[in-house]
C-alpha cells in the first residue's frame, strides 16, 4: 500500500488529509448506486480503513444516506472500520484452525489487547481480525502476526508474542531517551 498524501504519526494519513484524497478519488466514480461497492474497495484499498467522515463522503457522493452506506460496508467482512494497528494480528478460524481452538486463541489476544475482532488498541500499535484459512493447516491454530505465521498458538504463545513487542517498544523508549 502506498499513500500520495502526508502520512501521519501512526503511519496512516490524518482523516482531514485522507478526506481530501477522497474527495479527489470520487471524482473518477459515477454517482449511482452500483459504484457504491468499487469506491467502498477503492477507499480502504488506499486507505487501509472506512472511516465515519469517508461513509459519509461516500453517501454524499451517491446522493443516498450515510445508514445505507454503513450497512451496506457492514455486510461485507473485506471492509474494516478502525485504522489497522503497526502490528496487525490475523487469528485463523479456518475449519482446521477451529477445530484446534482457534477461536479460544482469537480470544485470548482480545483480551490481553482489550480490543475486539476489528478492533485496533487505543496507541494504534496493534489490531486483531480474524481470517480465513491462510493455507498452513498443518500448523493448526495459527496466527499471522506482522506478516508472519506463528503456527501451533497456545494461549502462553500470545502472552509471549505480546510481551516481545512490548520489551520491543521499551527498548526503543529508553534509546530515544538516552538521545
Ligand atoms: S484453517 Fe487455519 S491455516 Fe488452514
Amino acid at each position: 500500500m502506498n499513500y500520495d498524501i502526508s502520512e501521519g504519526e501512526a503511519g496512516l494519513p490524518d482523516e482531514p488529509e485522507m478526506l481530501r484524497g477522497i474527495a479527489v478519488r470520487l471524482k473518477s466514480f459515477n454517482n449511482d448506486r452500483g459504484s457504491l461497492i468499487p469506491i467502498l474497495q477503492d477507499i480502504q484499498d488506499k486507505f487501509l480503513y472506512l472511516s465515519p467522515g469517508a461513509l459519509v463522503m461516500v453517501a454524499e457522493h451517491l446522493g443516498i444516506a450515510p445508514s445505507e452506506v454503513y450497512g451496506v460496508a457492514t455486510f461485507y467482512n473485506q471492509f474494516r472500520f478502525h485504522p489497522p494497528g503497526r502490528h496487525p494480528v490475523k487469528v485463523c478460524l479456518g475449519t482446521a484452525c477451529h477445530v484446534r481452538g482457534g477461536d479460544i486463541i482469537l480470544e485470548n489476544f482480545e483480551r490481553k489487547l482489550g480490543i475486539s475482532d476489528g478492533g485496533t488498541t487505543p496507541d494504534r500499535e496493534f489490531s486483531i481480525e480474524r481470517v480465513a484459512c491462510v493455507g498452513c493447516c498443518a500448523l493448526a491454530p495459527v496466527a499471522v502476526v506482522d506478516e508472519s505465521i506463528q503456527g501451533h498458538m497456545a494461549p502462553s504463545k500470545v502472552e509471549g508474542i505480546i510481551l516481545g513487542f512490548q520489551i520491543e517498544r521499551d527498548k526503543l523508549d529508553r534509546e530515544r531517551q538516552k538521545k
